[in-house]
């Protein structure tokens, strides 16, 4: 053990497009406002590591595609937190992540092709619990329709109540375009004018962190 360990965050979800490098993105600007942040990439497509290079106040960020572990372990030390975004996609660098994470986040949409996928999340999870017991899993609903009338968010809720190895967030991360503008300009929505995206992040925050 080291004089200090990193808190180890991941943003996964084996779908794609369901808003994991948004959240990342935006987990990331909160904790490096917290404690030294390492935003780590493990998507090849690296949208998280380029949006970062775009910053005026930049984190520190690496691009991984395999042995995330000897990664983490040279770094877990010199870190208050590392954050991790993974492909949309089963992946070596996936169950890599599973064992030393504290904290996953999994955003997934409110459809039902989105959720179909949980079930499998939620035996990778069980199996991973031996060797990481202290794992804690969110799922948290994101782009999900801000029209009123729309039953989709409860249909959801009530579907994601039966994973026990999940806590499903109260919070809903709606369907905002702050959150696309954020991405192209390089900031988080808590960089951009106030919002109900930046409220609605907040909140999140204040559920995981
Ligand atoms: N809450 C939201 N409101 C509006 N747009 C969103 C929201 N979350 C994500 N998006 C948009 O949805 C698209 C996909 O988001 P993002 O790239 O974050 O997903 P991803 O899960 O990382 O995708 P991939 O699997 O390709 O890595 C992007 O255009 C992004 O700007
Ligand atoms: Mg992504």
């Amino acid at each position: 053990m080291g004089l200090s360990m990193a808190l180890i965050i991941t943003v996964a979800n084996r779908k794609g497009g369901v808003g994991k490098t948004t959240i990342a993105t935006n987990i990331a600007v909160a904790l490096m406002n917290k404690g030294k942040t390492l935003l780590v990439d493990a998507d090849e497509q690296r949208s998280a590591y380029k949006w970062n290079d775009f910053r005026e106040s930049k984190l520190d960020s690496i691009a991984v595609h395999e042995n995330l572990l000897d990664m983490l372990e040279k770094k877990v030390e010199d870190y208050d937190f590392i954050l991790i975004d993974i492909a949309g996609r089963d992946s070596e660098v996936f169950r890599e992540a599973l064992l030393v994470t504290d904290k996953l986040v999994v955003p997934t949409q409110a459809s039902l092709l989105d959720l179909e996928v949980i079930p499998y999340l939620e035996d990778k999870i069980q199996k991973v619990k031996t060797d990481n017991p202290t794992l804690e899993a969110y799922i948290v609903i994101n782009k999900a329709p801000t029209n009123p009338k729309s039953s989709e968010i409860e249909q959801a809720k009530a579907y994601l109540a039966d994973y026990p190895n999940f806590k499903l967030l109260q919070t809903v991360i709606k369907d905002r375009k702050q959150f696309r503008d954020a991405i192209v300009e390089a900031k988080s929505v808590s960089e951009m004018n106030s919002s109900k995206a930046k409220d609605e992040f907040n909140e999140f925050l204040i559920e995981v962190l």
